[in-house]
């Protein structure tokens, strides 16, 4: 596909909907992204498409149709959606920016799952920039799954990945005045909301998973949730979906909440009814006024669905065609 081409595919995402409202920050970024290989492929992209959680999934969907339009596969464009959310410094609650842990600490947590099963995860990592990043060269480029902590840290040195100060005069600010009480009350949908959640389905049919945050809000050091846990905030399985997860790690991970998402349409569910009987699972078994959980589902047909406990949980849905916000369903 010629340069033209590719300018007229961008300005087309742009203008879709629109709803897209990318940044020149953004535009920027993108246009910035590692070049494949391969170079511009001269197929469209019609029948890929990508779901991100909450309004940054639109800038993050963005990026990874431009991944794919530079000859990129899904974990390309789970990776570049992932990295604009996580540079973005005034989110609070991905990579840099992120809200600490009560102890001052900003700890982050990814992981990604590619159409072979492949899987990287990095969690309680400090400095690094680009979590999911990491977690894929620990997927591409280790004999493991999951580095922790200090472990993933030293990894990333290896890399020659440089330490970044992810605490920025906002979240500092924002942690200065939530130790004047230390009152321990997760917002719903504000400091619980978190993670990025994004699937990808390119036009070859490869479907592709990644999860990053900083998890919620002034936790307690060490806490991990279950956004870098293959099953919990995250499942791939290229012959039938994928699924994500945002909301109380806590209670995605006691109810295996992406695995189960994807095991439910093995048996027949929709993506939208996978995603409802998981967030039922958490309804029927703990109290949830004060906790939200929302999942995102994709077939690998490119059926939809996304189902939350409370309103207000909403994600963004991009093809070649267009991209929009959709409120998700809930209760
Ligand atoms: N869902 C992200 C977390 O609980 O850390």
């Amino acid at each position: 596909m010629g340069h033209s081409s590719r300018r007229a595919f961008l300005q087309k995402l742009i203008a879709t909907g629109g709803t897209l409202g990318l940044s020149p920050w953004t535009l920027q970024s993108m246009l910035a992204q590692k070049q494949s290989p391969s170079g511009p492929r001269s197929v469209e992209p019609g029948s890929a498409t990508m779901l991100s959680t909450w309004n940054h999934g639109m800038e993050a969907n963005a990026a990874g149709f431009f991944a794919l339009q530079q000859g990129g596969n899904a974990m390309d464009m789970i990776e570049a959606g992932a990295r604009i959310v996580e540079a973005d410094a005034t989110g609070l609650s991905v990579g840099i920016g992120g809200l600490p842990d009560r102890d001052g600490n900003v700890t982050l947590d990814a992981c990604c799952m590619d159409h072979t099963g492949n899987a990287g995860s990095v969690c309680f990592v400090q400095g690094v920039l680009h979590p999911l990043s990491l977690a894929r060269k620990v997927m591409e480029d280790t004999p493991h799954v999951m580095l922790a902590g200090a472990g993933a840290e030293q990894y990333a040195r290896e890399l020659g990945i440089d330490e970044v100060e992810l605490l920025t005069d906002t979240s500092r600010r924002a942690w200065e005045e939530w130790r004047k009480t230390s009152d321990y009350k997760p917002v719903i949908n504000i400091e619980n909301h978190d993670t990025i959640g994004l699937l990808a389905l390119d036009d070859q049919g490869r479907l592709a998973g990644g999860c990053t945050t900083s998890g919620l809000a002034y936790k307690m050091h060490g806490r991990v949730g279950d956004s870098p846990i293959l099953g919990a905030g995250l499942f791939v399985d290229a012959e039938i979906g994928g699924a994500t997860a945002t909301g109380l790690g806590e209670a995605v991970m006691k109810t295996v909440g992406s695995f189960l998402v994807v095991e439910l349409m093995r048996g027949g569910r929709s993506p939208q009814e996978a995603c409802e009987e998981a967030v039922h699972r958490i309804m029927d078994r703990m109290p949830t006024d004060d906790l939200q959980v929302g999942y995102l589902a994709l077939s690998r047909e490119g059926e939809i669905g996304g189902h939350a406990i409370h309103g207000g949980f909403n994600y963004a849905h991009t093809t070649a065609e267009a991209g929009r916000m959709i409120d998700a369903s809930h209760g």
